[in-house]
């Protein structure tokens, strides 16, 4: 299957033309092999679609658009709130649902982030669930850690299964929190371990086949040691994916150019 890399702009960068700037320059890198996903913020996000709209079918290729989150509700009153088929509209395909940073600063709850994923499902946007555990559970054990991912998963997925007819497709990115943005990124055969783990989980219990992403300080060192591996089908990139040249380096690399 088809490796995916997902840039995960975060509330950055600091104006629309550069954010037209690092689209463009990071789309430069010819994706052999996989495909690659940016996710801008909301406010950049028409914008970055319109420049997306214009490319031409082979620049298009093995590229798509996602948004950072979105909300349960469609439309109504609900200030400030984006809904999916709002997102969809631009052209956007793909959306981060349950990012830590969104559990910790927002307090989101497994119970919105539940609603989130059966809305944008339903609405046919293909979901990025990210789960990850903090440094105090892995401190004991990845057993531990097993067992809070399994909850966080069982939680977030609440009567979500593959045998209902959803439009939009499932991948989980495994992020440790602890190594995000620490420069500390798990190892790999780690990662493997609870990429079999989550994936058989779900299957066994949601009926479901998903992709299955690392993140947390992944980059152009050390992105071939996870995606070497079958059952990691790519990674979630944050900081990196903020410099051209690094997540061009990734994208080569996960695609199996020389880079
Ligand atoms: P990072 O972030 O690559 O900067 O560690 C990953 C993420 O939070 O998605």
């Amino acid at each position: 299957m088809r490796k995916l890399l997902v840039a995960n702009w975060k509330e950055n960068p600091k104006t629309e033309t550069d954010a037209l700037r690092l689209f463009k320059d990071t789309v430069r890198t010819k994706r052999k092999d996989l495909e690659v996903v940016i996710c801008a913020p909301f406010i950049y996000l028409g914008e970055v679609a319109a420049a997306f709209e214009k490319m031409n079918s082979v620049a298009k290729k093995n590229l798509a658009l996602g948004a950072q989150d979105v909300f349960w509700e469609d439309l109504g009153a609900f200030t400030s709130e984006v809904g999916p088929k709002m997102i969809k509209s631009l052209g956007v395909r793909y959306v981060i649902i349950g990012h830590s940073e969104r559990r910790k600063y927002l307090k989101e709850t497994d119970a919105m982030i539940n609603k989130k994923i059966k809305l944008a499902q339903k609405d046919g946007l293909n979901v990025i669930l990210c789960v990850g555990e903090p440094l105090a559970i892995r401190k004991k054990g990845i057993a531990v850690a097993k067992n809070f991912i399994k909850n966080q998963v069982k939680n977030d997925l609440m009567g979500i299964h593959g045998g209902k007819k959803t439009k939009g497709s499932l991948t989980i990115a495994y992020e440790p929190i602890w190594a995000i943005g620490t420069g500390k990124n798990d190892s790999p055969e780690d990662a493997l371990e609870m990429a079999a783990f989550i994936k058989d989980g779900v299957q066994k219990f949601h009926n479901m086949k998903i992709r299955f992403l690392y993140g947390g300080s992944a980059n152009s060192k050390n992105i071939r040691d996870f995606v070497q591996y079958k059952s990691i089908d790519g990674a979630l990139v944050g900081g990196a994916s903020l410099k051209e040249k690094e997540f061009g380096k990734m994208i080569a690399r996960v695609g199996g150019q020389k880079k």
